[in-house]
């Protein structure tokens, strides 16, 4: 009997708990998974004395299914979810709704949304952000695809999802890939706060010497003010677990971080864009020379860099790492929505900037008061062309940049690496000034290349070249790279 209101097929963590918070909030939800005895793990051990339906072949779990069939997929991204499309495709009909909950690459989501539609199905990519716990309490929720699918599953999305003051964490991104792109950027974003937070971290340590009790103090601290973040909060635990040998266990674990990769398909993204994400660029860049440990064990035996120690107070130089950790975050963020607008203009995509702000602000690993701010920004003004433009961040950004620059300049003092400090700083500078040094660009690019210039006493669009060694022709150059 066609009893269930939605199925789900891929019993892993996320999978798992997802089902349960569905069933949590009265849905009755039917379940497959490949390996099929893990239906009967799941019904016997998670999911017992739950409404769950537990299905052994994709045919019965289809049957399970009231129409219009809503069938949620959360496996491994990439051939899994083609194979499972495939699957089912042959027991479905037109106006069954098919929705890939995994961590999909968006142009994979884009094709999927366009194949299916033509056979009469309607594909949502959505990102699912918050883990295990969010997974189970209320993840951050972020669909995208064919907009006709969208008032089939609202209702389950929302009513499971995290909510901030009553509003629920998710909310429609936009059409094709717009969910997988915005859960993307999320991901890109973690790396850049992730990284960010590290540096504060290293700082405290190395320049001031700060303890492992002491940094536990200071991170609770920021936690309670403008930095109060899940981020911040768990950096503060961290700091609290001893090893079993009573010694702090974070100073056990080998610093070579791991990455899957949305960070990096996030930089190639903005590469292809050609927008300057260089924070969360840097984040990446900082995981890949983490991870060259050995050669960074033999290079710190023979590169010296200087004999300096802090000097100065302690107290204002920690409140200095604050300031350049929120003003940092603050460019991160910023070139993270000038992204996502240079996508919504090359996709042709209509995002909700806004409403973007509000379905990371609970919910996901980068929850945080600041994302209420990013709210309220685009709130005042939907078409906000930069969020530094914004008068809350002007504002922050001027009265934090002092302590921003003191601790970039000091890291490059006592010789301690802080890529994400200074690349933000450095973007902050490039952004804020009218005339950079890109004219020297286009002069050399003309000299060796013929690429031709723009003049600043001509209007736009038209080109100059210069013969600028007297012995080059005037023929400029447009179809070849030197
Ligand atoms: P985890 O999240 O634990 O790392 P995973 O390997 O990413 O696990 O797999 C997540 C889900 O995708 C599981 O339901 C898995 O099915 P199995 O339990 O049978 O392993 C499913 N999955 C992974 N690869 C798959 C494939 N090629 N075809 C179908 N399902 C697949």
């Amino acid at each position: 009997m066609a009893e269930a209101d939605i199925g789900l097929i891929g019993l892993a963590v996320m999978g798992q708990n997802l089902v349960l918070n569905m069933n949590d909030h009265g849905y009755t939800v039917a379940v497959f998974n490949r390996t099929v005895s893990k239906v009967d793990e799941f019904l016997e051990g998670p999911a017992r004395g739950t409404r769950v339906i537990g299905t052994h072949s994709l045919e019965e779990f289809i049957q399970k299914l009231k129409r219009p069939r809503r069938i949620m997929l959360m496996v491994k991204a990439g051939d899994a979810v083609d194979s499972f499309i495939q699957q089912c495709l042959p027991y479905l009909e037109p106006g069954d709704i098919i929705i890939d909950g995994g961590n999909s690459l968006f142009t994979d989501t884009n094709r999927r949304c366009r194949a299916l539609k033509e056979k009469g199905i309607a594909f949502i990519g959505t990102g699912i952000s918050g883990g295990e716990e969010g997974a189970r309490h209320g993840p951050s929720i972020m669909p995208g695809g064919n907009p006709q699918a969208w008032p089939h599953v609202k209702d389950i999305f929302q009513s499971i999802s995290a909510k901030v003051d009553g509003e629920p964490c998710c909310d429609w991104v936009g059409e094709d890939g717009a969910g997988h792109y915005v859960k993307m950027v999320h991901n890109g974003i973690e790396y850049g706060d992730m990284q960010l937070i590290s540096e504060a971290y290293f700082l405290l340590k190395h320049a001031l010497g700060l303890k492992q009790h002491e940094l536990q103090v200071v991170f609770a601290k920021w936690n309670e003010g403008d930095l109060d973040s899940y981020l911040i909060e768990i950096t503060s635990k961290i700091f609290e677990v001893n090893d079993e040998d009573g010694s702090p266990l974070l100073d056990k674990i080998l610093d070579v971080a791991g990455q899957k990769g949305t960070g990096k398909w996030t930089v190639i993204n903005a590469l292809d864009l050609g927008m300057p994400l260089t924070l969360i660029g840097e984040a990446v860049f900082a995981r890949c020379l983490s991870s060259l440990k050995d050669e960074r064990v033999a290079a710190s035996a023979l590169l010296k860099g200087p004999d300096a120690k802090f000097t100065g107070n302690r107290e204002e130089f920690t409140h200095a790492i604050r300031q350049a950790l929120y003003s940092s975050k603050i460019i991160s963020y910023a070139q993270g929505f000038m992204l996502m607008k240079q996508a919504a203009a090359d996709y042709k995509w209509n995002l909700n900037y806004g409403a973007i702000a509000l379905m990371w602000r609970g919910g996901c690993i980068i929850r945080s008061q600041f994302l209420g701010k990013i709210k309220e920004a685009f709130n005042h003004n939907p078409d906000l062309k930069n969020l530094l433009l914004d008068s809350y961040f002007l504002q922050e950004l001027q009265q934090r940049q002092q302590g921003w620059r003191q601790v970039v300049a000091k890291s490059a003092e006592l010789g301690i690496p802080a890529p994400c400090f200074s690349t933000a700083l450095a973007f902050y500078d490039g952004y804020r000034t009218a005339q950079l040094p890109a004219n020297l660009l286009q002069a050399q690019r003309d000299f060796f290349g013929a690429h031709t210039y723009e003049r600043i006493d001509q209007p736009r669009g038209q080109f100059f070249h210069t013969d600028w060694s007297g012995t080059g022709g005037k023929v400029s150059a447009g179809s070849y790279n030197a």
